[in-house]
């Protein structure tokens, strides 16, 4: 099968190497890929959210199956554009992928599903919004309506904050229209977990669970990143809380999607914490996160393509899907001065990995031959093991293999899991 692959991070990579390692996948693109990427797959200058220069590139290469990883292309229709030209596709089409595109539909469905999450109030204007936050209580959490980056939600930590939130994202209007609408939101407490799941629309898999590392700073201190490090499985999440919410959360949003009219295919992330009230959604991702992804498909003993086929052919029930009961631990590498500004174009020098690692590239590009960064987080280095402990020591080990100006980590990737772990 030819397959192409959208996008170009280091959650697109753990995709294409995943894929790489199946039986039926012959030639592979990747738009518009990475420096990394580069070395699995044919990457193709194409930006993930040019629908048409997509569908065009589709169309004369001889595609038999293409995986949206993004949100973005998602929320714009990629899938739709891609299924009219008779295209398959792993990822939900324009209509589902709004369960991410607004946090104000994903809020009003929750709340007319009764599935568990934080109270919460929608605004269009600011006047309002800030009449109602000065009645209430702190910290208060805003989010705006539509993709911002990862950046659209604030934690207010007094009303002072949270009025500077409300006319930055509504007035200022720094996350452009996703800032027309706000939702308010009761602020929780309680460890977070990120479930990514496979579904058609019918059945539900849930892969193996996993924490992210949001902040830039060690002891999750400092600014909010897209990630900067992912463990797996996530102790907190037992089998107990697994049957919980697979019974408040994951089947229902699967049966509300369907009552709507939007049947969602594909990838949906469900972002939780387990609050002392029990597992609520924080937020729907469309897709698979980055860098959760680079943990949770190094463990996948199964066919990645034929789960995402099955995914899309609506048999995901007869699909097999396996997970290894080891760990995984991914360190994201960036250049130092992420989430601010940053140096590009820095040279990369790579030595041999040990077993069980490997480097998922994210903003890597190759200049003249060499390998060079080109975005803040440069890479996510990964590795397997029997246990979280080994793994964490595996992939910091393996950071060293992985060489460049400015390199910056943190240093307590998992830290908290392996508290968790040792109780
Ligand atoms: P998001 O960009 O939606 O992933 O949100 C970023 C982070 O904000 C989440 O991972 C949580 O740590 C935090 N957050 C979002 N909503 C809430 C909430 N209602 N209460 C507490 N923290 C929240
Ligand atoms: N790691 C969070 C996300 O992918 O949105």
């Amino acid at each position: 099968m030819n397959i192409m692959v959208i996008g170009g991070g280091g959650r697109e990579h753990a995709i294409v190497h995943k894929l790489s390692q199946s039986p039926k996948a012959d030639k592979i693109y990747a738009l518009p890929g990475n420096g990394g990427i580069a070395a699995e797959a044919q990457c193709v200058p194409i930006s993930a959210t040019d629908i048409d220069g997509i569908v065009e590139f589709a169309k004369s290469h001889d595609i038999d199956f293409a995986v949206v990883a993004p949100d973005d292309p998602l929320v714009l229709g990629a899938v739709d554009a891609l299924n009219a030209i008779g295209i398959k596709c792993f990822g939900p089409d324009a209509k589902a992928a709004i369960i991410e595109g607004s946090k104000v539909f994903s809020k009003n469905l929750m709340k007319k599903y009764n599935i568990p999450t934080a109270l919460y109030e929608v605004f269009d204007n600011p006047s309002d919004a800030v009449a109602y936050i000065e009645k209430g209580s702190f910290p208060v959490v805003i989010k705006a309506d539509g993709l911002a980056l990862g950046k659209g939600v604030i934690i207010a930590q007094d009303f002072a904050e949270a009025k500077d939130a409300v006319s930055m994202i509504m007035e200022d209007k720094v996350f452009g229209k996703s800032g027309n609408n706000i939702v308010v939101e009761e602020f929780l407490t309680g460890p977070e977990v990120s479930v990514l799941c496979f579904t058609d629309g019918k059945t539900v898999v849930p892969m193996v669970s996993s924490m992210d590392h949001k902040r830039i700073g060690d002891g999750d201190t400092g600014l909010n990143t897209g990630g900067m490090g992912t463990i797996a499985p996530n102790p907190c999440y037992t089998d107990a809380v697994a049957e919980e919410c697979m019974r408040t959360i994951f089947l229902p949003t699967i049966e509300a999607m369907n009552a709507e009219g939007r049947t969602f295919k594909g990838c949906l992330y469900f972002g939780l914490m387990l609050t002392p009230k029990g597992p609520k959604v924080i937020e729907y991702n469309c897709r698979f996160g980055d860098p959760e992804t680079q943990v949770v498909l190094p463990l996948l003993e199964s066919d990645l393509l034929d789960i995402m086929i099955a995914t899309a052919d609506g048999t995901l029930a007869d699909a097999e899907v396996n997970f290894s009961s080891g760990a995984a631990a991914c360190v994201v590498v960036a250049s130092d001065g992420y989430p601010k500004a940053y140096d590009k174009g820095i040279e990369i020098t790579e030595k041999p990995l040990g077993a069980d690692c490997f480097v998922y590239h994210a903003g890597t590009a190759l200049k003249d031959g060499k390998l060079v960064t080109s975005g803040g987080r440069v890479a996510g280095v990964t590795a397997t093991a029997p246990t979280l402990a080994e793994a964490l020591a595996k992939a910091y080990a393996a950071t060293e293999s992985f060489e460049f100006a400015n390199k910056y980590m943190r240093k307590d990737i998992g830290q908290k899991a392996l508290a968790i772990l040792k109780g």
